[in-house]
C-alpha cells in the first residue's frame, strides 16, 4: 500500500445532511453523490440507514447510482442497525458498514449505561457480525478523544481482531487541540500491535475552529483516512471541511507530503452545488470556495498580482476550478455555442435538459445584453427538484411606490390549472408571498431572505435565497431572475415544494425496507434524525 495516500471519507450526506437547514430530498442526494464521485472522494457516506424508511431508501438509491466510490452508511453497534446498514449498501459496488460506539466514560456512563467491559465485548462482538456481511468495515470509536488512552488501545486491537479494516478515531464533540490529536493518533499507532492490519482514519468536528487543524495533525501523526465535508457542514459547528484538508495537502506538501485520488478542480462545482440544493449560502470569506476567496481589493495586492500573482495568491482559482476567464454569450448565440460552453463549464447534461436551459437562456438573453458563465451556472443550478405537488410560477404584476401599500396579483400552475390571488404588503416582495400563501392555503413564515447579485453589472441577475417556516419545519429555496421579485417569488416556490414534499406520506418508492427493518423511534431523539432539526433550530 502507498503509505502517503491519504483516503478521502465523505460524510457531507450523513454528518452534514443531520444539521439543521441541510435536509436534502432523494433526488437531491443523488444529484450531489454523484457530483462527490465526479470529485474523486473514496468514500461516501450515505446516510444513517436506521433512522428512517427514508434514509435507508435513499442510501440504496446511491448505492446503485454509483460505481466508483465506496458507499457507507452508519450504524450504531447494534445488530438491527447493521443489518439495515447492509440491507441500505449491499448493492453498492464497493459497500462498507461503519458501525461506532463510544469509549469515553462520560459517554459509558450517561448515555450508554455500560461498563467499559460490556462496551469493549459490544465493540468486537458487533464488528464481527458486520464482517460477516460485508468485506469492508469499519469501527469508530465516539468521544475518542476523551476516552482513556488504554482502554481506547484496547478496543482498537479488539475492533481491528474482529475484522475492522478501518478503525476511526473522532473528535465528537470537537474539544481536541492539534497537539492532542497528535499524542492520540500517535500513540494508537505505536502502541497497538496489529495497527498495521487497518487504517486508522480521523473525523473531526469544529466547535473550536480547529477541525481542520486536527485532522491534519492526525494525518501527520499516521492516520490514513481523512472525513470531512463540503464546506465543513455538520453537527453543531461543523465537520472538518473537504476542501480546506485537500488544499492544505496539495499547496503545502512540505508540511504534507501525501497525496489524494481527489480532482481538486471539482471543488468549486461540489460546494456551488451544495449551496444551491440546500439553499444555504456560501459564507464570502470561506477559505477555498468563498467568493472573495481569490479576490484582491486593495492597490497593494493588485499591483503585487500584476507583477507575478504568487506574491498574494498561494493557490490558483483554477485549481479548485473557480474560472477566472469567463466567456460571455448573447441573445445571437446559438445553440451550438449554448451547449459547448456548459461541456466546456463541466455539465453533462440530457439533451431535454439542454432544450429547456436553452429556452431559458434566450429569454434571459432578451433581458440581458450579455450572458456570463456565471450567469449560466446559476441557470443550471436552479434546477428545481422534481416534486409530488408542484408549484409554478405562471406570472405577476405588483404595484408599489415609496407612498402606497404595496399589491400583488400572482399567478401559479398546478399541473394544467391556474390558481390567481391578490394580496397587499408594506413591500412588494412581501405583498408577491403573501398572494403565493392565499393560493396555496398553507400559512407560513418567512424566517430568513437574502439577495445578491450573480454578476457584477446593473442588468445582473438577482439570486434570492429564502427560508420559510409552517411551524413543523423549515425549509430553503433559491431562484435567479434578472427581476428581485420574480427571484423571490421563485424561491418562495421552491421552498414551498419543499415544505409541501414534506408534508405528504412519502410514496413507497421501490423500497421494501419497513417490511424488513424495525425502525427505531429512539432516533428521533438521537442525533441523526433531522426531523429534529425542525425543533432544534
Ligand atoms: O462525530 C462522531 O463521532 C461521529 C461518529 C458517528 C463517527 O459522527
Ligand atoms: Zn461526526
Amino acid at each position: 500500500m502507498d503509505t502517503k495516500r491519504i483516503f478521502i471519507f465523505d460524510t457531507t450526506l450523513r454528518d452534514g445532511e443531520q444539521a439543521p437547514g441541510y435536509s436534502m430530498n432523494l433526488d437531491e442526494k443523488i444529484r450531489m453523490a454523484l457530483q462527490l464521485e465526479a470529485l474523486g472522494v473514496d468514500i461516501l457516506e450515505a446516510g444513517f440507514a436506521i433512522a428512517s424508511p427514508g434514509d435507508l431508501a435513499s442510501v440504496q438509491a446511491i448505492s446503485r447510482a454509483v460505481n466508483d466510490v465506496t458507499v457507507a452508511s452508519l450504524a450504531r453497534a447494534l445488530q438491527k442497525d447493521i443489518d439495515a446498514a447492509w440491507l441500505s449498501v449491499k448493492d453498492a459496488r464497493h459497500p462498507r458498514i461503519h458501525t461506532f460506539l463510544a469509549t469515553s466514560d462520560l459517554h459509558l456512563q450517561y448515555k450508554l449505561k455500560m461498563s467499559r467491559e460490556q462496551a469493549f465485548e459490544k465493540a468486537r462482538t458487533m464488528v464481527s457480525y458486520a464482517r460477516n456481511l460485508c468485506p469492508d468495515v469499519e469501527f469508530s470509536c465516539e468521544d475518542a478523544t476523551r476516552s482513556d488512552l488504554d482502554y481506547l488501545c484496547k478496543v482498537v486491537e479488539a475492533a481491528i481482531d474482529a475484522g475492522a479494516n478501518v478503525v476511526n478515531l473522532p473528535d465528537t464533540v470537537g474539544y481536541a487541540t492539534p497537539d492532542d490529536m497528535h499524542k492520540m493518533v500517535g500513540s494508537v499507532m505505536n502502541r497497538v500491535p496489529n495497527v498495521d492490519k487497518a487504517i486508522i482514519a480521523v473525523h473531526c468536528h469544529n466547535d473550536l475552529g480547529l477541525a481542520v487543524a486536527n485532522s491534519l495533525a492526525g494525518i501527520q501523526a499516521g492516520a490514513r483516512q481523512a472525513e470531512c465535508t463540503v464546506c465543513g457542514i455538520g453537527e453543531r459547528a461543523g465537520n472538518a471541511s473537504l476542501e480546506e484538508i485537500a488544499m492544505a495537502i496539495r499547496t503545502r506538501g512540505d508540511e504534507f507530503p501525501y497525496t489524494s485520488n481527489l480532482k481538486t478542480e471539482e471543488i468549486y462545482r461540489s460546494a456551488r452545488l451544495l449551496s444551491s440544493i440546500t439553499g444555504v449560502k456560501i459564507n464570502p470569506s470561506k477559505a477555498i470556495v468563498g467568493s472573495n476567496a481569490f479576490a484582491h481589493e486593495s492597490g497593494i495586492h493588485q499591483h503585487g498580482m500584476m507583477a507575478n500573482s504568487l506574491t498574494y495568491e498561494i493557490m490558483t482559482p483554477e485549481s479548485v476550478g473557480v474560472m477566472t476567464t469567463s466567456l460571455v454569450l448573447g441573445k445571437h448565440s446559438g445553440q451550438h455555442a449554448f451547449e459547448k460552453r456548459l461541456i466546456d463549464l463541466g455539465y453533462a447534461l440530457s439533451k431535454e435538459e439542454v432544450d429547456r436551459l436553452f429556452g431559458e437562456f434566450k429569454n434571459l438573453a432578451d433581458r440581458k445584453k450579455t450572458v456570463m458563465d456565471k450567469d449560466l451556472i446559476a441557470l443550471v443550478e436552479n434546477t428545481n427538484k422534481p416534486s409530488a405537488i408542484t408549484w409554478e410560477l405562471d406570472s405577476f404584476v405588483v404595484n408599489s411606490g415609496n407612498m402606497m401599500t404595496s399589491t400583488a396579483c400572482v399567478t401559479l400552475k398546478k399541473g394544467d390549472k391556474k390558481y390567481q390571488e391578490v394580496a397587499c404588503g408594506t413591500g412588494p416582495v412581501y405583498a408577491s408571498l403573501r398572494a403565493v400563501e392565499k393560493i396555496i392555503r398553507h400559512p407560513f413564515g418567512l424566517e430568513d431572505y437574502s439577495l445578491q447579485a450573480v454578476t457584477e453589472h446593473r442588468d445582473a441577475l438577482g439570486e434570492v435565497l429564502v427560508k420559510i417556516s409552517d411551524g413543523n419545519g423549515f425549509y430553503r429555496g433559491r431562484g435567479v431572475s434578472t427581476d428581485v421579485i420574480e427571484a423571490s417569488i421563485l424561491s418562495c416556490l421552491a421552498a414551498v415544494n419543499r415544505m409541501l414534499d414534506e408534508s405528504v406520506p412519502p410514496a413507497g418508492g421501490g423500497v421494501k425496507a419497513t417490511e424488513m427493518v424495525n425502525f427505531d423511534n429512539d432516533m428521533l431523539s438521537d442525533h441523526s434524525d433531522k426531523r429534529k432539526e425542525q425543533f432544534d433550530e
